[in-house]
């Protein structure tokens, strides 16, 4: 089996992270960019964005998410939410990740034959940045999961950390040192899920 066939069942969604990670943030930093630039796109229009969060930073938008949260969750269900937020907030830090809407905007207009088209696979290209960021951070055996607090958050987000205005929020990863491994997961028959056909 190859090293990226092995990987492929390493990574998981992983809740309980800590901040004993072996990689520097520049490491990480370099991951993330290699992740963004290598990822395909529709008509390579590259409209991939993330923002990478370490430390305080990290906290901050979970900090933000909270507050969020608070207005919108019964009392008696917050401290659960709260519970659940500070996991994500004890990791080593978090990424966000974005689709620059400008960018299928523009392809709308110049292309307008596939113009229903641009959103869903500017949304597909998202998931692949989205899962070759979650696969290498788990080649270094560091922890992730994925969220979704937006839209929640986006206005907060985008202020907090000036961000452009066509930068649309689509999933928070935080990530870090894996404090409790992923439990088993279940598969249905591949037979079910595969075919194949030779002639
Ligand atoms: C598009 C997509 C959206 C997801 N959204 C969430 C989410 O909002 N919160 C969460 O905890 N997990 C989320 N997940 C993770 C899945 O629940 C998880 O990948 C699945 O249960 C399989 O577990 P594994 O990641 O450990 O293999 C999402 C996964 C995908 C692919």
């Amino acid at each position: 089996m190859s090293d990226f066939e092995q990987l492929i069942s390493k990574r998981r969604s992983i809740y309980n992270l800590g901040k004993n990670i072996n990689l520097t943030p520049a490491k990480i930093e370099e991951l993330v960019k290699s992740a963004v630039q290598y990822c395909p796109t529709p008509f390579n229009s590259q409209s991939g964005r993330a923002v990478l969060l370490f430390g305080n930073a990290s906290k901050k938008l979970w900090n933000i998410t909270e507050k969020h949260l608070q207005k919108v969750t019964p009392p008696e269900k917050f401290s659960a939410t709260q519970s659940k937020i500070a996991s994500f907030a004890a990791g080593a830090g978090t990424v966000l990740f974005f689709i620059d809407d400008d960018i299928t905007k523009n392809l709308q207009s110049k292309f307008p034959l596939y113009a229903e088209q641009f959103s869903v696979w500017a949304e597909q290209a998202q998931g692949m940045l989205q899962y070759i960021v979650w696969t290498l951070l788990a080649e270094h055996h560091i922890g992730a999961s994925l969220q979704h607090y937006n839209p929640l958050i986006d206005e907060d987000v985008r202020q907090s950390f000036n961000l452009p205005a066509n930068w649309r929020l689509t999933a928070q990863m935080p990530f870090g040192s894996i404090e409790q491994p992923a439990d088993d997961k279940t598969f249905q028959p591949l037979e079910q899920r595969v075919k194949i056909f030779s002639d």
